[in-house]
Protein backbone atom coordinates (compact mmCIF):
# COMPACT_ATOMS: atom_id res chain seq x y z
CA UNK A 1 0.00 0.00 0.00
CA UNK A 2 1.47 3.40 -1.15
CA UNK A 3 -0.30 4.97 1.58
CA UNK A 4 1.99 2.94 4.58
CA UNK A 5 4.82 2.42 2.30
CA UNK A 6 6.25 5.80 1.23
CA UNK A 7 8.77 6.08 -1.60
CA UNK A 8 11.18 8.82 -3.05
CA UNK A 9 12.93 9.39 -6.48
CA UNK A 10 15.40 11.69 -7.32
CA UNK A 11 17.29 12.31 -10.44
CA UNK A 12 20.81 13.84 -11.65
CA UNK A 13 21.86 16.22 -14.75
CA UNK A 14 23.06 12.92 -16.63
CA UNK A 15 19.49 11.53 -16.55
CA UNK A 16 20.19 8.92 -14.43
CA UNK A 17 17.52 8.09 -11.36
CA UNK A 18 17.52 6.18 -7.73
CA UNK A 19 14.97 5.68 -6.20
CA UNK A 20 14.60 4.34 -2.34
CA UNK A 21 11.54 3.64 -0.06
CA UNK A 22 11.38 6.15 2.95
CA UNK A 23 13.09 4.12 5.92
CA UNK A 24 12.19 5.85 8.49
CA UNK A 25 11.63 6.35 11.38
CA UNK A 26 12.59 9.91 11.95
CA UNK A 27 12.59 13.32 9.26
CA UNK A 28 14.00 12.84 5.93
CA UNK A 29 17.82 14.64 5.26
CA UNK A 30 16.40 16.65 2.83
CA UNK A 31 20.20 18.00 2.46
CA UNK A 32 21.20 14.56 1.96
CA UNK A 33 18.77 13.03 -0.70
CA UNK A 34 19.12 15.71 -3.71
CA UNK A 35 22.43 15.03 -5.39
CA UNK A 36 25.58 16.94 -4.91
CA UNK A 37 24.97 19.01 -8.53
CA UNK A 38 21.45 20.96 -6.47
CA UNK A 39 22.35 23.97 -5.06
CA UNK A 40 22.62 23.58 -1.01
CA UNK A 41 21.23 26.99 -0.19
CA UNK A 42 18.75 26.78 -2.93
CA UNK A 43 15.16 27.67 -1.88
CA UNK A 44 12.77 25.07 -1.51
CA UNK A 45 9.56 24.91 -2.94
CA UNK A 46 6.97 21.99 -2.26
CA UNK A 47 4.19 21.18 -4.17
CA UNK A 48 1.28 18.47 -2.22
CA UNK A 49 -0.43 16.36 -4.83
CA UNK A 50 0.94 17.49 -7.60
CA UNK A 51 -0.91 14.86 -9.89
CA UNK A 52 0.33 14.78 -13.59
CA UNK A 53 3.46 17.20 -11.84
CA UNK A 54 3.17 20.00 -14.75
CA UNK A 55 3.37 23.25 -12.70
CA UNK A 56 6.46 21.05 -10.98
CA UNK A 57 8.50 20.27 -13.78
CA UNK A 58 8.21 23.34 -15.40
CA UNK A 59 9.71 24.91 -12.15
CA UNK A 60 12.07 22.64 -11.93
CA UNK A 61 13.44 23.25 -15.16
CA UNK A 62 13.09 26.74 -15.41
CA UNK A 63 14.76 27.04 -11.89
CA UNK A 64 17.67 24.84 -11.88
CA UNK A 65 19.24 27.00 -8.93
CA UNK A 66 15.70 26.22 -6.67
CA UNK A 67 14.63 22.96 -4.66
CA UNK A 68 11.73 21.55 -5.51
CA UNK A 69 9.54 18.67 -3.43
CA UNK A 70 6.56 17.61 -5.10
CA UNK A 71 4.05 14.93 -2.78
CA UNK A 72 1.57 12.33 -4.51
CA UNK A 73 -0.32 9.69 -2.44
CA UNK A 74 -1.26 7.96 -6.42
CA UNK A 75 1.55 5.68 -7.49
CA UNK A 76 0.92 5.99 -11.08
CA UNK A 77 1.09 9.84 -10.75
CA UNK A 78 4.18 9.56 -8.49
CA UNK A 79 5.87 6.87 -11.29
CA UNK A 80 4.46 9.50 -14.39
CA UNK A 81 6.90 11.80 -13.37
CA UNK A 82 9.58 9.67 -11.84
CA UNK A 83 9.96 8.32 -15.81
CA UNK A 84 10.40 11.99 -16.76
CA UNK A 85 13.34 12.32 -14.88
CA UNK A 86 15.11 10.47 -17.49
CA UNK A 87 14.67 13.13 -20.25
CA UNK A 88 16.00 16.07 -18.13
CA UNK A 89 19.14 16.55 -16.22
CA UNK A 90 16.63 16.44 -12.57
CA UNK A 91 18.93 17.33 -10.27
CA UNK A 92 16.73 19.64 -8.34
CA UNK A 93 13.65 18.05 -8.09
CA UNK A 94 12.53 15.33 -4.90
CA UNK A 95 9.74 13.08 -5.88
CA UNK A 96 7.79 11.82 -2.72
CA UNK A 97 4.97 9.02 -3.01
CA UNK A 98 2.35 8.96 0.24
CA UNK A 99 -0.34 10.15 1.81
CA UNK A 100 0.91 14.15 2.70
CA UNK A 101 -0.57 14.15 6.46
CA UNK A 102 1.15 11.27 7.15
CA UNK A 103 4.83 12.76 5.24
CA UNK A 104 4.17 16.34 6.90
CA UNK A 105 3.17 14.91 10.58
CA UNK A 106 6.57 12.23 10.38
CA UNK A 107 8.69 12.64 7.68
CA UNK A 108 9.32 15.92 6.89
CA UNK A 109 11.40 18.52 8.70
CA UNK A 110 9.35 21.74 10.04
CA UNK A 111 10.08 25.08 8.85
CA UNK A 112 11.77 24.29 5.70
CA UNK A 113 9.21 25.82 2.93
CA UNK A 114 10.11 28.84 1.19
CA UNK A 115 7.07 28.61 -0.88
CA UNK A 116 4.11 26.08 -0.74
CA UNK A 117 1.83 25.16 -3.99
CA UNK A 118 -1.96 23.50 -2.96
CA UNK A 119 -3.80 23.36 -6.19
CA UNK A 120 -7.44 21.78 -6.45
CA UNK A 121 -6.61 19.65 -3.48
CA UNK A 122 -9.63 17.00 -3.34
CA UNK A 123 -12.57 19.23 -2.10
CA UNK A 124 -14.47 15.77 -0.66
CA UNK A 125 -17.92 17.63 -0.85
CA UNK A 126 -19.89 15.21 1.24
CA UNK A 127 -20.13 16.45 4.72
CA UNK A 128 -19.33 13.15 5.97
CA UNK A 129 -15.89 12.76 3.92
CA UNK A 130 -14.84 16.41 5.31
CA UNK A 131 -12.32 15.13 7.65
CA UNK A 132 -10.26 13.69 4.48
CA UNK A 133 -9.96 16.94 3.18
CA UNK A 134 -5.72 18.34 3.15
CA UNK A 135 -7.44 21.93 4.97
CA UNK A 136 -9.40 22.19 7.79
CA UNK A 137 -9.02 23.18 11.75
CA UNK A 138 -7.44 19.70 12.74
CA UNK A 139 -4.82 19.86 9.63
CA UNK A 140 -3.86 23.48 9.06
CA UNK A 141 -1.11 23.28 12.15
CA UNK A 142 0.78 20.34 10.12
CA UNK A 143 0.34 22.02 6.82
CA UNK A 144 1.57 25.23 7.74
CA UNK A 145 3.83 24.08 9.65
CA UNK A 146 6.70 23.34 6.62
CA UNK A 147 6.15 26.85 6.29
CA UNK A 148 9.63 29.14 6.68
CA UNK A 149 9.25 32.77 8.28
CA UNK A 150 8.79 34.86 5.19
CA UNK A 151 7.44 32.56 2.80
CA UNK A 152 4.75 31.79 0.85
CA UNK A 153 1.34 29.55 0.38
CA UNK A 154 -0.31 29.44 -3.15
CA UNK A 155 -4.07 27.78 -3.00
CA UNK A 156 -6.35 27.26 -5.66
CA UNK A 157 -9.64 25.43 -5.67
CA UNK A 158 -12.70 25.52 -7.68
CA UNK A 159 -14.94 24.64 -4.86
CA UNK A 160 -16.06 27.57 -3.94
CA UNK A 161 -17.75 26.74 -0.39
CA UNK A 162 -14.29 24.54 0.28
CA UNK A 163 -12.25 27.52 -1.04
CA UNK A 164 -14.17 29.98 1.27
CA UNK A 165 -13.40 28.01 4.41
CA UNK A 166 -9.83 27.75 3.85
CA UNK A 167 -9.55 31.69 2.85
CA UNK A 168 -11.22 32.30 6.86
CA UNK A 169 -8.67 29.41 8.47
CA UNK A 170 -5.49 31.38 6.59
CA UNK A 171 -7.25 34.76 7.28
CA UNK A 172 -7.58 33.67 10.80
CA UNK A 173 -3.56 33.03 11.53
CA UNK A 174 -2.05 36.43 13.31
CA UNK A 175 1.36 35.33 10.99
CA UNK A 176 -1.02 35.26 7.81
CA UNK A 177 -1.11 38.15 5.23
CA UNK A 178 -4.12 36.63 2.71
CA UNK A 179 -4.47 38.08 -0.62
CA UNK A 180 -7.09 36.58 -3.04
CA UNK A 181 -5.97 36.90 -6.46
CA UNK A 182 -8.39 38.69 -8.91
CA UNK A 183 -8.46 36.72 -11.84
CA UNK A 184 -5.41 34.67 -13.13
CA UNK A 185 -1.96 33.92 -12.00
CA UNK A 186 0.43 35.86 -13.45
CA UNK A 187 2.19 32.97 -15.51
CA UNK A 188 -1.50 31.65 -16.48
CA UNK A 189 -3.37 28.36 -15.77
CA UNK A 190 -0.33 26.19 -13.47
CA UNK A 191 -1.88 22.86 -13.13
CA UNK A 192 -3.90 20.72 -15.32
CA UNK A 193 -6.92 20.82 -13.45
CA UNK A 194 -6.82 24.86 -13.61
CA UNK A 195 -6.42 25.06 -17.31
CA UNK A 196 -9.31 22.61 -17.58
CA UNK A 197 -11.57 24.68 -15.67
CA UNK A 198 -10.37 27.82 -17.08
CA UNK A 199 -11.59 26.99 -20.47
CA UNK A 200 -14.88 25.35 -18.83
CA UNK A 201 -15.15 29.37 -17.78
CA UNK A 202 -15.57 27.75 -13.51
CA UNK A 203 -14.97 30.15 -11.22
CA UNK A 204 -11.70 29.66 -9.01
CA UNK A 205 -10.72 30.58 -5.85
CA UNK A 206 -6.92 32.13 -5.58
CA UNK A 207 -5.00 33.02 -2.39
CA UNK A 208 -1.16 33.83 -1.58
CA UNK A 209 -0.72 33.53 1.70
CA UNK A 210 2.51 34.95 3.50
CA UNK A 211 4.06 34.01 6.59
CA UNK A 212 5.35 37.13 8.04
CA UNK A 213 9.26 37.54 8.61
CA UNK A 214 8.75 37.76 12.40
CA UNK A 215 6.69 34.46 12.64
CA UNK A 216 6.94 32.94 15.56
CA UNK A 217 8.39 29.05 15.00
CA UNK A 218 5.81 27.03 16.29
CA UNK A 219 3.38 29.29 16.98
CA UNK A 220 -0.06 27.52 16.21
CA UNK A 221 -3.37 28.37 14.49
CA UNK A 222 -5.49 29.93 16.79
CA UNK A 223 -8.36 27.65 15.64
CA UNK A 224 -6.12 24.32 15.07
CA UNK A 225 -7.60 21.63 17.37
CA UNK A 226 -4.57 20.90 19.09
CA UNK A 227 -3.55 24.87 19.33
CA UNK A 228 -6.22 26.93 20.74
CA UNK A 229 -4.56 28.16 23.81
CA UNK A 230 -1.01 28.70 23.22
CA UNK A 231 -1.52 30.73 19.86
CA UNK A 232 -4.56 32.52 20.81
CA UNK A 233 -1.98 34.20 22.85
CA UNK A 234 0.24 34.89 20.10
CA UNK A 235 -2.67 36.30 18.08
CA UNK A 236 -3.09 38.93 21.22
CA UNK A 237 -0.18 40.45 20.70
CA UNK A 238 0.52 41.39 17.36
CA UNK A 239 -2.17 43.32 15.04
CA UNK A 240 -3.44 41.79 11.98
CA UNK A 241 -4.23 43.14 8.89
CA UNK A 242 -7.55 42.42 7.00
CA UNK A 243 -7.32 40.21 3.55
CA UNK A 244 -6.89 42.20 0.96
CA UNK A 245 -9.74 41.37 -1.29
CA UNK A 246 -10.74 41.90 -5.09
CA UNK A 247 -14.17 40.89 -6.37
CA UNK A 248 -14.14 40.90 -10.22
CA UNK A 249 -13.84 37.56 -11.30
CA UNK A 250 -17.46 37.00 -12.59
CA UNK A 251 -19.15 34.44 -10.81
CA UNK A 252 -16.77 34.36 -8.00
CA UNK A 253 -18.85 35.17 -4.31
CA UNK A 254 -16.49 35.65 -1.83
CA UNK A 255 -17.61 35.76 2.13
CA UNK A 256 -18.10 39.32 3.49
CA UNK A 257 -15.20 39.08 5.95
CA UNK A 258 -12.63 36.62 6.51
CA UNK A 259 -12.05 37.59 9.52
CA UNK A 260 -13.60 35.25 12.08
CA UNK A 261 -14.03 35.84 16.01
CA UNK A 262 -13.32 33.03 18.81
CA UNK A 263 -12.81 29.52 17.73
CA UNK A 264 -15.93 28.54 19.45
CA UNK A 265 -18.26 31.12 17.45
CA UNK A 266 -17.10 30.54 13.78
CA UNK A 267 -15.65 27.15 13.84
CA UNK A 268 -17.08 25.16 15.91
C1 LIG B 1 -7.84 17.08 -8.02
S1 LIG B 1 -6.21 16.52 -8.23
C2 LIG B 1 -5.31 18.00 -8.62
C3 LIG B 1 -3.99 17.70 -9.27
C4 LIG B 1 -3.13 18.94 -9.59
N1 LIG B 1 -2.79 19.66 -8.38
C5 LIG B 1 -3.83 19.85 -10.56
O1 LIG B 1 -4.26 20.95 -10.12
O2 LIG B 1 -3.93 19.50 -11.75
C6 LIG B 1 -5.71 16.25 -6.53
C7 LIG B 1 -4.39 15.53 -6.45
O3 LIG B 1 -4.02 15.44 -5.07
C8 LIG B 1 -3.60 14.11 -4.79
N2 LIG B 1 -3.90 13.87 -3.39
C9 LIG B 1 -5.12 13.85 -2.82
N3 LIG B 1 -5.05 13.61 -1.51
C10 LIG B 1 -3.72 13.48 -1.23
C11 LIG B 1 -3.00 13.22 -0.04
N4 LIG B 1 -3.63 13.04 1.11
N5 LIG B 1 -1.66 13.14 -0.10
C12 LIG B 1 -1.01 13.35 -1.29
N6 LIG B 1 -1.64 13.59 -2.44
C13 LIG B 1 -2.99 13.65 -2.43
C14 LIG B 1 -4.42 13.26 -5.72
O4 LIG B 1 -3.86 11.99 -5.94
C15 LIG B 1 -4.45 14.11 -6.97
O5 LIG B 1 -3.35 13.87 -7.80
Amino acid sequence: MPRLHPAYSVGDREGSVHEEPYQGPGTLDLELVLPPQADEDGAWEMEIGYGKGRYLLEQAKAHPERRYLGIEVVSRYYKMLRRRFRHWGAHNLLNLRGEALYLLSSVLPLGFVDRLHVYFPDPWPKAKHHRRRLFDHETVDLVLGVLKPGSELCFATDFLDYGHLVLELLDAHPDLDVDVLDGEWPDGARTNYEAKYIEEGRPIVRCRARLAEDARSGALHPHGVSGVTSAWAVREERPRQPARRRRSQPGLELPDRFRVGSPREKMR
